[in-house]
């Protein structure tokens, strides 16, 4: 067997100085956030993740498909420093600076379909998504949205209501937006429509169509469907081209906007900068975050031009396009454009491949599925059945990080590889070697 300089622990997890700083953040943090196991992280280069006490992870959840361009990259360190020098905050709402004015040009260049686009800079996902609605919203008139169960857009209150992943995200914060309607995802895996994959006449989008849009809500008052082209948090679910298809045609006829929800898979993570591209999916409306500044908060929207012609003053943000934050946008660009997104493809398929062979050696892994760097895994009691089994998921998890490697769950029972997209073969055989050992641990108990 191969054996990597990574990981590498040197003291039992967690370390002493990682317990201190977990006691102080018991006390002091809010307990709404969800760290599953006790990584206190200190520093990063490139896929390792180095702890508090110098132990050394390596990562395949890149700050939950954030860093890009690997931890602390040394062309974006360069560029932060370089821009923090010179400016590092005026507002671009009520004043211009160039990083700003030429990212938007580039984001304008990159999306998909040869129209014209506006940019409209945020700080986050979430953010984005709230942009969309009421641009959505502002320019048809309308004020119903479609949304999808199992996507995750984020947790403001506009985001949160078009968010329908888990229960304990909404429980208690009702009332939230009015007229929302939660449609199945294509999720052919475990279709809500009894069709086997590869042989179903797309029924999830004839429920749309003939269901939903024919009994309960009407067309022509649906501002916007909302649609994360694979789904992230709800378990790296990839779509069939079709479905995307259809839905634009049918969102056209209607005069409904697209608006997809790219925070995860965008920005070169699926060898594509946008995963609409793999379906030939042309939304009117792109939201934008996680990875598009290499862990710098910046989200941003993409809009036809025509659509995004609101007045001075319908919307802003005083820290929305940081200028720092623009920067490393433009260095993340330049990276993904010259190699990343072609190692996104290349080590996507390699992992593909990988995990696919193992999973004709272990009935656990249920399904492989993904594009590029976005790939997943699920976790189920036994293949004749495809039981979930989230338990298992969370064990494996669980021993992953006891065993130098990061990994994090999505959906109820899916484990998702969104590692930096540097990462080499050599680092992909390392985290499946840990995690084959685990499963034949696990499988033997
Ligand atoms: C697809 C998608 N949309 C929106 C969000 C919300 O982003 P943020 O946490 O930056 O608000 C996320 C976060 O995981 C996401 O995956």
């Amino acid at each position: 067997m191969k054996h990597y300089p990574f990981p590498h622990l040197r003291t039992k997890l967690p370390g002493p100085q990682a317990r201190r700083i977990i006691a102080t953040d018991e006390r002091f943090v809010s307990p709404s956030y969800t760290r599953g196991y006790p990584c206190v992280a200190e520093k990063g280069r490139d896929v390792i993740l180095t702890d508090i006490d110098g132990n050394e992870f390596l990562d395949f959840c890149a700050g939950i498909a954030v860093c890009a361009t690997g931890h602390c990259h040394p062309e974006i360190v360069a560029a932060i420093k370089a821009q923090a020098e010179k400016l590092i905050h005026m507002s671009g709402t009520d004043f211009y600076y160039e990083v700003q004015a030429v990212l938007a040009r580039k984001l304008n260049r990159l999306a998909p379909g040869s129209h014209q686009n506006h940019v409209f800079f945020t700080n986050s996902g979430a953010e984005s998504i709230e942009a969309a609605i009421k641009l959505a919203r502002y320019k048809t008139g309308r004020s119903r949205l479609v949304a999808y169960i199992g996507a995750f857009h984020g947790r403001t209150l506009g985001a949160l209501s078009l968010t329908g992943s888990k229960v304990i995200q909404k429980q208690g914060f009702a009332p939230l937006l009015q007229g929302v309607t939660h449609i199945p995802y294509p999720y052919c895996f475990r279709c809500q429509f009894g069709q086997k994959n590869g042989s179903c006449r797309i029924e999830c989008f004839k429920y749309l169509e003939n269901i939903l849009f024919q009994k309960t809500v009407p067309p022509t008052e649906v501002a916007a469907i909302f649609i994360e082209p694979i789904q992230g948090e709800g378990g790296y679910v990839v779509p069939p081209r079709e479905y995307l298809v259809e839905l634009q045609k049918l969102a056209r006829k209607f005069g409904i906007l697209l608006v997809a929800d790219e925070v995860q898979c965008g920005m070169g993570r699926t060898g594509r900068m946008f995963a609409s591209e793999h379906f030939g999916f042309v939304p009117d409306i792109i939201c934008t975050a996680k990875g598009i500044a290499s862990g710098m908060p910046l989200g941003a929207i993409i809009a036809r031009a025509d659509i995004m012609d609101w007045p001075p003053g319908s919307h802003a943000s005083t820290f929305g396009g940081n200028p720092i934050a623009c920067a490393a946008a433009l260095k993340t660009i330049e990276l993904l454009e010259h190699g990343l997104m072609g190692n996104a493809t290349r080590m996507g398929n390699y992992l593909m491949q990988r995990l696919q062979r193992m999973m004709k050696k272990h009935a656990i892994i249920g399904d492989v599925r993904g594009i590029g760097l976005m790939v997943g895994i699920e976790i189920v009691k036994n293949r004749r059945t495809n039981e979930p089994d989230p338990k298992t998921r969370d064990k494996i998890l669980d021993e992953a990080f006891y065993q130098g490697l990061i990994l994090l769950g999505c959906g109820p029972n899916s484990i998702r590889f969104a590692p930096a997209l540097t990462v080499t073969r050599d680092h992909i055989d390392c985290c499946l070697g840990i995690l084959e050992r685990i499963i034949r641990k696990i499988r033997k108990r």
